[in-house]
């Protein structure tokens, strides 16, 4: 039976795109039963929405603390018997509740090649620091924001030409490869 994963996305949602691609031309054997946002008008429910594929949404501010939102996630995740929950530029922290309710089946995207340039200004904490390459971390999410163990790294080169724009498209387009082939390595493991 394939296994069943759910795309969290609060912003563009290029990977997520990306990834639902995969899915629909059968590269990623899964299912996505649902897509979420944690912000309603997130450019990426429209992405999926287009392409097909069910969405859900609420904000944190509906319910009174980050544990009754995170309740609700997991009411949802067990409701649809997801396996593994995909990270694609979900801004939030993931906390204890929903961590302990999917321990080990929660993963991210990171545009660095982690444990260097944590954070949210990772390609252009790497640009302004000069570094010759960069890249781009698959990793497994725990307690320790971008700290979790590595499933797939890859390198970007920085050339000498490059502006931050420039860096940051490459840095995009490997991401939008090397995500679906993380997923794939973790539902062959699962
Ligand atoms: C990506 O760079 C990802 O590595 C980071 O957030 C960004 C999301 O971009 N976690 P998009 O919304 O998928 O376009």
């Amino acid at each position: 039976m394939k296994k069943k994963i759910a795309i969290f996305a609060s912003g563009n949602g290029t990977n997520l795109e990306a990834i639902l691609e995969a899915v629909k031309s059968g590269k990623i054997k899964a299912e996505v039963p649902f897509c979420f946002s944690d912000k309603p008008d997130a450019r990426a429910l429209e992405r999926a929405r287009r392409l097909g594929f069910h969405t859900e949404t609420f904000r944190i501010q509906m319910f009174g603390s980050k544990e009754k939102y995170e309740q609700a996630i997991v009411t949802l995740l067990e409701k649809h018997k997801i396996d593994l929950v995909v990270l694609a530029g979900y801004m939030k922290i993931v906390g204890p509740t929903l961590l302990d309710a999917y321990k080990n089946r929660i993963i991210n995207i990171h545009p660095a090649l982690l444990p260097a340039f944590k954070g949210a200004t990772a390609i252009k904490d790497a640009f302004e620091a000069g570094e010759k390459e960069t890249g781009v971390s698959v990793h497994y999410v725990t307690e320790e924001v971008d700290g979790g163990p590595i499933i797939l790294q890859r390198k970007v080169e920085v050339k000498s030409d490059d502006t931050l724009e420039s860096l940051e498209q490459r840095v995009h387009e490997t991401e939008w490869v090397l995500y679906p082939e993380a997923i794939n390595l973790v539902l062959e493991k699962s």
